[in-house]
This record gives C-alpha cells, structure tokens and sequence, in this order.
C-alpha cells in the first residue's frame, strides 16, 4: 500500500495543478464513453470530455456555463460556498467529473430527465435533481446564510449546462446502459437489523484508513481529497449516500480507490452500515420526504 501511495504522490506531483488537459485519443482503457472502473489512481484525473480544453466550445454563454458547471463539479466548496457548507465535491461520489465507469455515472443522463422521484413522489427535471444533491448530498441546509438552491440558480444552471453537454449525442428518452450500476443485487441484500456496524469498522480500518483516514475525515493524497464520510463536513441524512444500500452500492464498485470491486457485497454493507451509523449533518426536511411512496428499508436516519 505504501508504495502505491508513494506511486500516486509521484503521478500527482506531475499531474498537478489538476486536472491537467489530456489529448485524445485516449492513453487508459476506456469502456464506451467512460474511464473503465477497472483502472486505477493514474487515470484518477483522466476526463473523456474536458470542457476546459475542447475547443469545440466558444465564447458564448451557454459554452462558460458548460465550463463553469465542469468547475462547479469537481471543486463544488470552492465554487458554490453558500451551497456547499459540506467539504463535498459533486466530484467525490461521481468520480471522473461523473465519466467513470460504476461510480454513479452522469454521461447520457440528462436525456432521461423529467423522471419520477420516489422520495417526492412527483416528476423531477434534471435540475430537481442537482437541487436535491446539494440540499442533501452538498447539505446547503446547513450554511450560515438563509440561501437555499432552486432550479433557477446560476449554479444548478451551469451544472445543468455541463450534465447536458455529457448527454450530447445520447438518445434522448434512452436509458444508458452504464447507469444505475452500483446497486447489490436484490438476492445479496442482507436485512439491515442484521449488518453489524463494529465489523464494518474493522473492515474499514483494514480497507480505507490510508486515504479516509482513521476519522474518515479524508487524507491529501497529492491534489485529490476525498469528501468527508461523516461528521459536520459531510453528506447530510437525508442524502441517498445515508441510505445503506445505497452507500454500499458506491463502496462495492468505486472503492478502495485502486482496486475497485475487491469487496464482497457483504463487506460492502458492513462498512456502508457502519459509515452511516455515524453522526452527520440533519436535513431539515425529511419529513416531507416518502409522504406517498414506501419508506425504504435502509433509509436508517428516517427512522430515529
Ligand atoms: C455523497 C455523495 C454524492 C455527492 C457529493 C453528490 N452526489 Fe449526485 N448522487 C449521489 C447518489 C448516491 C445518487 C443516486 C441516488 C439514488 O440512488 O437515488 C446521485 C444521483 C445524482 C444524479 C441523478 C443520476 C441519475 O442517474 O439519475 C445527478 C444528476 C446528480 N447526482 C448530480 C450531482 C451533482 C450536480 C452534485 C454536486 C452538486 C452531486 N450529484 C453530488 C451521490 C452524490
Ligand atoms: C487509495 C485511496 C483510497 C482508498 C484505499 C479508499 N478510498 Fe474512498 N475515495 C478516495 C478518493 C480519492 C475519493 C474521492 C474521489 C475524487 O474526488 O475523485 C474517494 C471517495 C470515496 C467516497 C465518496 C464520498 C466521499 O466522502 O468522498 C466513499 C463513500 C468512499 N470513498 C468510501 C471508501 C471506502 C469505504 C473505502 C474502503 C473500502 C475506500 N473508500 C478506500 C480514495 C480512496
């Protein structure tokens, strides 16, 4: 393990200031449009499409939006600190500016939106739905100023205008195939009474202290920092990374960063439980969330 990190210290160290722009065609293993999840830290900063160097992209507007919506997501705290009190980048969950592979995807995505939402029961349009992940995953209800994001802000227009541009030439109404990919299979679930948070901590010491950190808090390696995993700088709890299932599904597939897939999906769920057996920031609004639609089971925080 040390010697990888020394490894990535040196590939950063060359990397940096990141993301540096890389020329096609591309040098790693892509799958489809995306950096295959079979890679590892040296493709950590490799993009597919780069707003900021693609100089199909002019001057006008929509073109800054597209490349303010790029900067938006991989520096969110940065960018958006009225909407961003957590330490978490879009860029932290959906790994790759949302170009990887089984690491929540965002490529061809906007072209299924409007889409139902189960937690509001109503249709969501794509940018419902960066709303929701900052008010949640980002916890912009938790910020010191009164302002909260709506579907009209710059920001969740610019980011709207970035998730857009990596629709296009997707068939609009088309689900792609890479998405909804970090989900455990129905017939692994194991029932939540039953995960035991003390053995997912063991298993996360083991697997995830070199970068997480013992506090999970998140080590520098290089320029890249992951996002806080609990605590007041991270996801709040009506995130759908407080959900277990849901936390698993990223953890099995997109984790441990340099080995993704190396956990069973039991593993997975033990240090999903444990991370969100955890304090974290409240969301102030759960209780108009599942008013319609079932509650789901690894919702852990709702039922406290
Ligand atoms: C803490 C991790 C996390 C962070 C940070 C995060 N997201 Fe997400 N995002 C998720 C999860 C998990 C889902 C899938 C939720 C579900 O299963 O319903 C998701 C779903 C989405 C979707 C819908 C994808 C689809 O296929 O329907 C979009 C769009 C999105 N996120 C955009 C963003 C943007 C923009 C940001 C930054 C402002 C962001 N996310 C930050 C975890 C995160
Ligand atoms: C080699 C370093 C490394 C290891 C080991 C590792 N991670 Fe990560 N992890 C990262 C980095 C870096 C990111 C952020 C990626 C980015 O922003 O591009 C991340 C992001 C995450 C995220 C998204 C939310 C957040 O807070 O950033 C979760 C959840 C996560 N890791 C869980 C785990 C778990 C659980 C393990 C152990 C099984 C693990 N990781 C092992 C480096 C690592």
């Amino acid at each position: 393990m040390l010697v990888l990190i020394s490894l990535l210290l040196v590939v950063t160290a060359a990397c940096s200031p990141s993301p540096p722009p890389v020329a096609a065609p591309s040098p790693y293993k892509l799958s489809g449009p995306l950096v295959s999840s079979a890679t590892n830290m040296v493709t950590a900063w490799y993009l597919p499409k780069n707003p900021l160097t693609d100089r199909s992209l002019d001057n006008s507007k929509l073109s800054q939006d597209i490349k303010w919506g790029f900067r938006l997501f991989t520096n969110t705290p940065h960018e958006a600190p009225q909407f961003a009190p957590s330490k978490m980048s879009c860029n932290n969950c959906h790994l790759n500016a949302g170009q990887r592979e089984r690491s929540l995807p965002l490529v061809g995505v906007a072209g299924m939106f409007p889409e139902y939402n189960r937690r509001s029961a109503r249709l969501y349009s794509l940018n419902d739905r960066i709303v929701d992940c900052f008010l949640r995953s980002e916890n912009a209800t938790g910020g010191v100023e009164d302002e909260l994001p709506s579907t009209t802000s710059p920001e969740v227009l610019a980011l709207s205008a970035y998730l857009t541009w990596l629709a296009r030439g997707s068939e609009v109404g088309k689900n792609p195939p890479w998405r909804g990919q970090n989900v455990i299979e129905a017939s692994n679930l194991i029932p939540v009474e039953k995960l035991d948070p003390r053995r997912g901590e063991a298993l996360f010491m083991e697997h995830c202290t070199n970068c997480h950190g013992e506090d999970g808090q998140g080590v520098a390696i290089g320029d890249k920092k992951p996002g806080p995993l609990w605590g007041p700088d991270s996801w709040n709890d009506g995130a759908g990374a407080a959900r277990i299932y849901t936390l698993a599904g990223i953890i099995r597939y997109a984790m441990p960063y340099l080995d993704p897939g190396r956990l069973t999906d039991e593993e997975a769920q033990q240090i999903a439980a444990f991370v969100n057996s955890k304090p974290r920031p409240q969301y102030p609004f759960k209780h108009q969330d599942y008013r319609t639609e079932k509650l789901p089971p690894d919702s852990v925080y709702y039922r406290k």
